[in-house]
């Protein structure tokens, strides 16, 4: 195991902090943990004040996109008790990543031990009020300073952390996309690599100067199958049956989305993952039988989308009510979070 350094900032900003009006993803914490690789090997292991890196104007990542990442939560309950919810399933999720963009792996137990050790000393950031958490962001890029195009041989990886409230704030009306593409076979899409958010900003901005917030991903061969929403996994409730798209080398494995599978099965309901046409869906909506559509992420929690577009036309989704299935999911998923109900996949990490 690669010992950790801790140097703590002297000029704690947590005073600032105030909980009750959180701005999503734009207050850091105070430390931060970050490695460096080099010689082939992981060095240099350190928690240190949360400040901005030195960068040459050449470092590979920049250029050629060698840049990944993950999306965490830990949570805090009444009781001031700290929590992280599945955090090893981001680690293998980080290298599975890794591999597909010729970085090297991230030895888990380094994640775990600078996670946890990261989470203890910012504590006092993790939010306890309704709807907040501590959003955690760990990530790898190349820092090789050589502007051939070749896997680099230098990478930093890091994690640093933001309270947040809620990633939206309402239920969400997506765009069917079938002009542009995500992903391919054989492509990235199911790597958390930076290049497939940027890809996605200008479809997105042409989907929300539409009047929508989102846009919902199709196959890319023929735009007829759903795949997930540009920051989501998607779920669709059919007639009381659960259905998502199934996984794919095009579909990122959300940590979120694998969890409402198994929460909806132990709650006894039917779950599938298949193709889901976008055909199919229109007419489930014409026909009555499309209960509700949610979406899963760890930013964004689970939401229901109330409104769907497809070819100009513009179609309502019921998106409220106490029977919803993915409200219910949704409580099930918080409550094994804050650790008020049994954790008996053992998701639940604790810190404190
Ligand atoms: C997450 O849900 O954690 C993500 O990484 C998605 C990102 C668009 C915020």
């Amino acid at each position: 195991m690669i010992p950790i350094s801790i140097t703590k900032n002297t000029a704690s900003r947590i005073s600032t902090f105030d909980q009750n009006n959180i701005a999503f993803g734009k207050i850091y914490t105070d430390h931060m943990f970050v490695c460096d690789f080099e010689d082939g090997v992981w060095k240099n292991a350190r928690i240190q004040s949360f400040e901005a890196f030195q960068l040459n104007p050449a470092t590979s990542a920049l250029h050629y996109g060698q840049a990944i990442f993950e999306g965490m939560k830990a949570f805090s309950n009444e009781k001031g008790e700290i929590s992280l919810f599945r955090p090893r399933d981001n680690a293998r999720r980080l290298n599975v990543s890794a591999e597909r963009m010729m970085m090297p792996s991230f030895p888990e137990d380094v994640f775990m031990d600078g996670l946890t050790k990261l989470i203890e000393i910012d504590s006092k950031w993790v939010p306890n009020v309704p709807n907040s958490a501590l959003y955690i962001r760990p990530y790898m890029f190349a820092t090789d300073a050589y502007i051939g195009v070749k896997p680099s041989d230098n990478y930093t990886f890091c994690i640093f952390c933001c309270p947040v409230g809620p990633y939206y704030n309402k239920a969400l009306k997506v765009k069917i996309e079938e002009d542009y593409s995500r992903a391919v076979r054989g492509g990235t899409g199911y790597a958390k690599c930076a290049g497939n958010y940027a890809a996605a900003l200008k479809p997105t901005a042409i989907a929300q100067s539409e009047g929508f917030d989102q846009i919902l991903w199709t196959d890319a061969i023929e735009h007829r199958y759903l795949e997930e929403t540009g920051t989501t996994n998607i779920f669709l409730v059919l007639n009381g049956k659960i259905v998502t798209p199934e996984k794919s080398d095009t579909l990122l494995q959300g940590i979120t989305r694998d969890s409402v599978i198994q929460i909806a099965k132990d709650m006894g309901l039917d779950v599938e993952e298949r193709k889901i046409s976008v055909d199919e869906l229109v007419e489930a909506q014409k026909n009555g039988t499309l209960d509700e559509i949610f979406i899963s992420g760890t930013a964004a929690a689970i939401l229901n989308i109330d409104e769907f577009g497809f070819k100009g036309e513009r179609f309502a989704v019921s998106a409220d009510g106490p029977n919803k299935i993915s409200e219910k999911i949704k409580q099930h998923l918080l409550e094994i979070r804050i650790g008020s109900r049994a954790d008996i996949h053992e998701w639940r990490v604790n810190v404190t």
